[in-house]
């Protein structure tokens, strides 16, 4: 930056370099591919915000530091909020218009989304096959592989319960030790922690429901985009998967496959733990 020019709003968020980033395919441009541009672009940099305070929050849990844990996951889950409503944006679009530009997408799918990904595995949902979307070395695989290596939420929150002196070598001890904190005031603050991870696992789940329920009103259950990159991950391997990742949604993607993530959690002992109160 020239030292003699004043930052200003335009130079500090590099509005112009924003503004131009959306490049319609279509020829002459079909009214609602600006739209669909801008909402994906949109998320994607909501997704790079969330990585980015998961990463804190991790961090701080690590280091034994509750009370900002706290206010980082009150930040997440508005933003998580805004995911959710951002949705009703998309499905302003009829299916009639969607069809002026979709074919021109193919292959391309939001399922190539290495952000969505990171934040899955981050907050749990590891699954070594959605590496093979993408190709050795590239951007989207060095950051899901890294994001595989690391810990999860989970991870830290039990380092952190390990601070406490809880014990948490497995997953009964889990339970156990989650049933203390839900039931003894003395453990409040971590009680409304785990609430706070509770809202933000049932913003995801709405997330991923919202999206499977816009995607069949747009499309049915015609195949998906992403069609030719499901074939990626679907090939055998030994890892063991929950029966909603199984070969069988992978194999018949599109709408069928979003189903099939309507299920899953991030944190089922949190889920589980409600049905030990008495
Ligand atoms: C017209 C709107 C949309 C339709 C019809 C649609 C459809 C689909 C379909 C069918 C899939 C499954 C993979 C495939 O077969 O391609 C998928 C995956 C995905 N889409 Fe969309 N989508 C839409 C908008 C969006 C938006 C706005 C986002 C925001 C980021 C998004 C993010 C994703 C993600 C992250 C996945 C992977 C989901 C997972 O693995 O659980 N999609 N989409």
């Amino acid at each position: 930056m020239n030292n003699k020019t004043p930052i200003n709003y335009e130079s500090y968020l590099k509005i112009s370099e924003l503004t131009g980033l959306q490049s319609p395919l279509s020829q002459p441009m079909s009214h609602d591919e600006m739209q669909f541009i801008v909402v994906h672009q949109a998320y994607e940099l909501w997704f790079k915000l969330l990585t980015h305070e998961i990463k804190a929050m991790i961090s701080c849990l690590e280091q034994g530091n509750l009370s900002q844990s706290i206010s980082i996951m009150k930040r997440c889950n508005e933003i998580t909020t805004v995911l959710n409503q951002q949705i009703l944006v998309m499905e302003t679009m009829s299916p009639t218009s969607f069809l002026g530009f979709r074919n021109l997408l193919n292959p391309a799918s939001g399922l190539q989304s290495y952000q969505f990904r990171c934040l899955e595995f981050m907050s749990g949902l590891k699954n070594e096959r959605y590496l093979g979307l993408y190709e050795a070395g590239s951007v989207g695989h060095n950051a899901l592989t890294k994001a595989f290596l690391e810990p999860t939420i989970w991870d830290a929150f039990m380092k952190y319960l390990q601070l406490q002196r809880f014990t948490t070598e497995e997953e009964k001890d889990q339970l156990a030790s989650l049933k203390i904190i839900y039931t003894n005031p003395k453990w409040d603050s971590l009680h409304f922690f785990c609430e706070s991870l509770m809202d933000y696992d049932e913003s995801f789940r709405v997330w991923r429901h919202r999206h499977f329920l816009m995607a069949e009103r747009m499309i049915g259950f015609k195949p998906g985009t992403g069609q030719q990159e499901v074939s990626k991950i679907k090939n055998e391997d030994s890892t063991p998967l929950p029966p909603s990742e199984s070969g069988q949604a992978f194999r018949e993607a599109g709408v069928h496959y979003l189903k099939s993530r309507t299920e899953p959690k991030y944190f089922p002992l949190l889920w589980e733990v409600r049905m030990h109160l008495v």
